[in-house]
């Protein structure tokens, strides 16, 4: 791997403890204004700093967050659908990679469907930024997405679309947590981080999922609104903190949501 390569992605996967926790606030690209990322700034400022990397569309990181921030960010790039249309799978790419590096992303993330009908769009996409991103340096991410059929995430289908996409070249790959994670990612040659999904019950499920994925071998966690939406993303950003840098047990990190978070601005990574 190249230094820029190296350089950017050490800034998302910390070389201290090869992990990472990164904050996806994307959704709005195809979901529009969801709970909670209604005004994406306001809902940010106070958590930003507990999180290692921020995953967004330039729309919002330009209007809502402010240049000075030190986080890296995680640019999506493709999109160029809606929860109205016919099939989320039809995407392309919706960002250059000039302006990827104008904004000084540390890394870009597009979705592939695979089993899906633009199956075939999605992966030559990922092929091309892959190309894009050998040119200058800057890391993909590939994120599986399941669309509207979430009856996919077994650990069959999600190791045929990861191990795709590390196929396809790209440096990490965002999935699911599934029953037999670790056969996804054995079969996976680049490091994995996994997705939340849908607000769940509890907050203690998503810790559980979270403390699951990082035992089978996940680096990290991509969350957002499991974060966003909790009723203390602070806590709940200290807790996963604790399970994907510490090792901490779920009952630690169960202990340490319900301790709560520090409510306001800039507090410390810990
Ligand atoms: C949307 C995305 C999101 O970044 C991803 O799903 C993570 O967010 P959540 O934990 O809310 O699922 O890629 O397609």
């Amino acid at each position: 791997m190249d230094w820029g390569m190296k350089n950017r992605l050490s800034r998302i996967i910390k070389p201290d403890t090869g992990h990472t926790v990164m904050l996806a606030i994307d959704h709005g690209y195809f979901l529009g204004p969801i709970k909670k990322l209604e005004d994406p700034g306001e809902t940010i400022a106070p958590i930003l700093s507990y999180a290692d990397a921020l995953m967004l569309t330039r729309g919002v990181l330009r209007n809502c967050v402010d240049a000075d921030i030190q986080s890296p960010i995680v640019l999506r790039v493709s999109g160029g659908n809606s929860i109205l249309g016919k099939d989320l799978s039809n995407e392309d790419i919706t960002v250059a990679m000039k302006d990827a590096l104008r904004v000084n992303a540390s890394a870009v993330a597009l979705s592939i469907y695979v089993g899906a009908e633009y199956e075939h769009r999605t992966l030559v996409n990922l092929s091309r930024l892959v190309d894009e991103g050998q040119d200058c340096g800057m890391p993909v991410l590939a994120v599986t997405a399941v669309g509207k059929e979430l009856e996919k995430r077994s650990a069959r289908f999600l190791s045929l679309a990861c191990r795709i996409a590390a196929e396809m070249g790209v440096q990490f790959v965002k999935t699911y947590y599934c029953e037999g994670f670790e056969k996804v990612v054995k079969s996976c040659p680049v490091p994995l981080v996994i997705a939340g999904g849908p607000k769940l019950e509890t907050e203690f499920d998503a810790l559980r999922i979270a403390s699951e994925a990082i035992k089978r071998g996940a680096v990290g966690v991509d969350m957002g609104r499991n974060i966003f939406q909790s009723s203390d993303p602070v806590a709940m950003l200290k807790a996963i903190r604790a399970i994907v840098h510490e090792g901490a047990s779920f009952e630690k990190a169960s202990a340490i949501f319900k301790g709560g978070g520090v409510k306001g601005k800039g507090k410390k990574k810990g």
